[in-house]
């Protein structure tokens, strides 16, 4: 069985936070696919097309694919806006640009780069749809009032000027657009882990996540 970490959940519920940091402890490769999608949606925006217009959707696609020799479309700060992430769930909710990104997701998972001890893969659906047979899945949330709050200092700290109220009114849209689109909806794995990070330090959801990888990979 292949060395794969599965993990999903809501915006800002502390899940990318914690895949690196797991990568980094288990020397496993991490992939943010939120990343792709954000990556998408910039490109479509650039554009100043529809990011719920499905040819506009699979323009993005092609316009990312043929700009990631570059490798750093994925990194670019500008991706982190709350802009991009409300256009990302748009064209996350359209079925061909998720098979768009399907392939890239799997290969990653079943071949990291070398050197590396498995995959970490950090999204919506890796344990219910991109990795089913992934040995360990995790899912990890917090109440919505305590991730708006964690967003905004996020946004904060990156020089943009956000209030509470708008990031939790964005969060409460997207979180309902990713839960209740037909495809590949925002849910748990009927095999994962829950882990609610409300009350839970950086520290110990690392403590708490090696306890179940140590289990699942000895
Ligand atoms: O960082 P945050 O959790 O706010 O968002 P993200 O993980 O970067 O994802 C941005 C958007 O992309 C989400 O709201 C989802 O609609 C979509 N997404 C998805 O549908 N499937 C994934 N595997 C990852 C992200």
């Amino acid at each position: 069985m292949k060395n794969i970490i599965a993990i999903d959940g809501p915006a800002a519920s502390g899940k990318g936070t914690l895949s690196r940091n797991l990568a980094k402890e288990l020397n496993f490769a991490h992939m943010d696919t939120g990343a792709l999608y954000r990556a998408v949606a910039f490109e479509v925006l650039k554009q100043g097309k529809n990011p719920a217009n499905e040819g506009d959707a699979l323009y993005g696609c092609k316009a990312l694919k043929g700009n990631l020799h570059n490798a750093s479309p994925l990194s670019n700060p500008d991706l982190r806006t709350e802009e991009i992430g409300d256009a990302a769930s748009k064209v996350a909710s359209i079925q061909s640009v998720r098979d768009f990104l399907t392939d890239m997701q799997r290969d990653f998972a079943n071949s990291p780069p070398f050197g590396f001890n498995g995959a970490i893969l950090d999204g919506r659906d890796i344990g219910t749809i991109i990795c089913p047979n992934a040995p360990l899945k995790l899912y990890i949330t917090a109440k919505c009032e305590i991730r708006a709050n964690r967003r905004m200092k996020e946004l904060q700290s990156k020089g943009l000027s956000v209030t509470y109220e708008a990031v939790l009114e964005d969060m409460r849209a997207r979180d309902a657009r990713d839960s209740n689109r037909k495809v590949a909806p925002l849910k748990p794995a009927a095999d994962c882990v829950i882990i609610d990070s409300s009350n839970l330090s950086e520290a110990k959801m690392l403590e708490t996540a090696l306890t179940y990888a140590k289990k699942a990979f000895g």
